[in-house]
């Protein structure tokens, strides 16, 4: 049996008076990529930082088999004043890489989302898709084993969310990190993960998982087949009833 890179044991989470989370069981293994769909304030943001380990339960608790996690969040969050290699640079010279290796994981990150020529550019002179890119390359340069992502592409036009939801997919195909993946998409869920989790209304609790059976690599137009289409409407049913 492998072991899960996070494990989440009756983990729960109030502030002051409000429930949050209420116990909640979730592990993710390295191979797995894990959706998260619920209704809004259900507490999966909540339930991302405490798997980032930047907040603490206030019940349960949390195993970690791994101190490598990178966290991409729905706005970029870049600063404006570096170019986009600066960005990029930033966590690998915070977890200790030299300037240089720093710059090297950088251009290698950039160049996996497809922004190599962009290196010089300022964050205001890309569209709301690249910026998210540099925000996806700013994490890779630290290679992380544990990978969470808090709707990172809500609010990006189709398009260019599914282009990025492809992107995700050869990065996941190549890396095989534990990936959390927070979505108000029910068809972005299954399409991007190997397992969808439905949360209920607050307090947050699991209320179904599904396996998703579609081989990696997937192409966008498996979106439009009925397996897939069968699979969505038992999601979006499940959802439906938590809400
Ligand atoms: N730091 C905090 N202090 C107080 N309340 C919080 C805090 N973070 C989240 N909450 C509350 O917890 C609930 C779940 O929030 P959140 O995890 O952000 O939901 P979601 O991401 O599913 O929309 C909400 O009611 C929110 O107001
Ligand atoms: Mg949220």
């Amino acid at each position: 049996m492998v072991r899960p890179l996070v494990q989440f044991e009756r983990v729960e989470r109030t502030f002051g008076s409000v429930r949050a989370l209420a116990p909640c069981d979730l592990s993710v293994q390295r191979g797995e990529l894990v959706s998260i769909v619920g209704p809004s304030g259900c507490g999966k943001s909540t339930l991302l930082r405490l798997a980032s380990n930047l907040d603490k339960p206030t019940g349960g608790r949390i195993r970690f088999a791994t101190d490598s996690v990178g966290y991409v969040f729905q706005d970029p969050t870049l600063m404006p004043w570096r170019t986009v290699r600066g960005n990029a640079e930033l966590l690998g010279r915070l977890a200790g890489m030299s300037r240089r290796e720093a710059r090297a994981a950088a251009e290698a990150a950039l160049a996996t989302v497809g922004l190599a020529d962009f290196a010089d550019h300022l964050p205001r002179q890309l569209s709301g898709g690249m910026r998210m890119r540099v925000s996806l390359a700013r994490s890779l340069v630290i290679n992380p084993e544990v990978f969470l992502f808090d709707e990172p592409f809500g609010a990006l036009d189709e398009i260019t969310r599914g282009r990025l939801n492809l992107v995700l997919l050869d990065l996941f195909a190549q890396r095989r990190f534990a990936g959390l993946f927070v979505t108000h998409s029910v068809e972005e869920a299954v399409f991007l993960s190997t397992r969808v989790v439905v949360m209920s209304a607050r307090p947050g609790r699991i209320v179904a998982e599904f396996e998703v059976p579609f081989d990696l690599p997937r192409r966008l137009d498996l979106r439009y087949t009925p397996e897939f289409a069968q699979l969505a409407g038992k999601v979006a049913t499940a959802l439906e009833e938590a809400s």
